[in-house]
């Protein structure tokens, strides 16, 4: 089959959760998406966005409200046999057997899978290589470190050979180290095991290193989507410099004369999350953020001129043009809380 085919198509869906109390919350407002065969396409989206709604209904674990997904052409709604077969699940959650050892989970989920005999042994001992815990496969799950046991429950979504594994923020919670292999083994999965991979995080630096393509999710929707080239081109070329300043007052004209007179400053804004009075403009700390064309080169003449209106600067930070900026272009909020 050529590689450029779409594997997922998903179209119009939406979710509605009803509350205990009548009131409806509405996770999943509408989405549409294309993942084409061999890519990891990545949801990118704050705590809340609608990021595991949505893979529940594409996974067939959810009845969506409003429209729906197939998979390798069928319908995750009414041929979910046949689409679930193609597909390998990593719940956000550990679902795991803490006193089964690390085989036996593995065989114990395999056989859910239908798999069983020659076939299952195989199938456990290449998902034992792959996540690198042939040597732990005889200890039990309580005896894991958080990385680990994340490295069995992707494996558990393995056994089948499903040709598109979902993976729900796998590294959250884990260490620095655990988290490198979990990436490296999430490349692995495409470049070596040819498989399609949908992943979700809210963490940018996650969508930006692994993706073909992301798709930024908030409030339920898919705001904006393409590759990571492409989606950092939409907020232009500029870099922001966030400067933390001092107790000071801000004097009226300092953000306009940053403005205007430092070369590629586009824009200048204050935001104080912290006033002294109501009244008073007097600040016990706030931020300077600076848009500019080659940021590093306007940092001297900028720190000049805050310098000069006797303001301190604490710290400054240089954002090269990433996923959060756009983020922040398009909703105004931060992705990071
Ligand atoms: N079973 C449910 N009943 C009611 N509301 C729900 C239910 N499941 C999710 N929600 C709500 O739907 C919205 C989307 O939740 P969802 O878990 O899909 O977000 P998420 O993007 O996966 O977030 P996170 O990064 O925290 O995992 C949230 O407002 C959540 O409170
Ligand atoms: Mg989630």
């Amino acid at each position: 089959m050529p590689n450029h085919e779409t594997l997922v198509e998903v179209r119009g869906l939406k979710k509605t959760f009803k509350r205990a109390d009548g009131t409806e919350v509405q996770a999943v407002r509408g989405i549409d998406l294309d993942i084409t065969r061999g890519e990891i396409f990545s949801m990118l989206g704050p705590n809340g966005a609608g990021k595991t709604t949505t893979i529940s209904m594409i996974s067939g674990l959810l009845a969506p409200t409003e429209g729906d997904a197939r998979i390798g052409g069928f319908s995750i709604t009414k041929q979910a046999l046949e689409a679930k077969k193609l597909l390998g699940v990593v719940p956000q959650e550990i679902a795991l057997y803490p006193a089964l050892t690390a085989r036996q989970n593995l065989e114990f989920f395999g056989r859910m899978y239908g798999l069983g005999g020659k076939e299952l042994a195989h199938s456990v001992d290449e998902v034992l290589d792959f996540t690198d815990l042939r040597d732990r496969a005889k200890d039990r799950i309580e005896t894991f470190s958080g990385g680990m046991k994340r490295r069995v429950n992707i494996g558990v979504g393995l056994l089948h050979k499903p040709q598109l594994v979902y993976m729900d923020e796998p590294t959250v919670g884990v260490d620095p180290q655990s988290r490198r292999r979990i990436l490296d083994t999430v490349l692995r999965l495409r470049d070596v095991q040819k498989m399609t991979v949908l992943y979700t995080t809210h963490l940018m630096e996650e969508a930006q290193e692994l993706s073909n393509r992301v798709g930024i999710v908030d409030q339920g929707k898919v705001i904006a989507l393409g590759t990571v080239g492409q989606l950092i081109q939409q907020v232009g070329e500029e870099d922001r410099l966030i400067l933390s300043v001092g107790t000071q007052t801000l004097k009226d004209g300092l953000l306009q004369k940053l403005q205007s007179s430092v070369e590629g400053v586009t824009r200048a804004l204050y935001d104080a999350p912290v006033q002294a009075s109501e009244t008073s403009d007097q600040v016990q700390s706030g931020k300077i953020t600076v848009y500019a064309k080659r940021g590093r080169r306007a940092l001297p003449d900028l720190l000049k001129i805050i310098s000069d209106a006797s303001i301190d600067v604490m710290s400054v930070e240089v954002r090269e043009p990433d996923l959060e900026a756009v983020f922040l272009q398009l909703t105004g909020r931060a992705l990071r809380d």
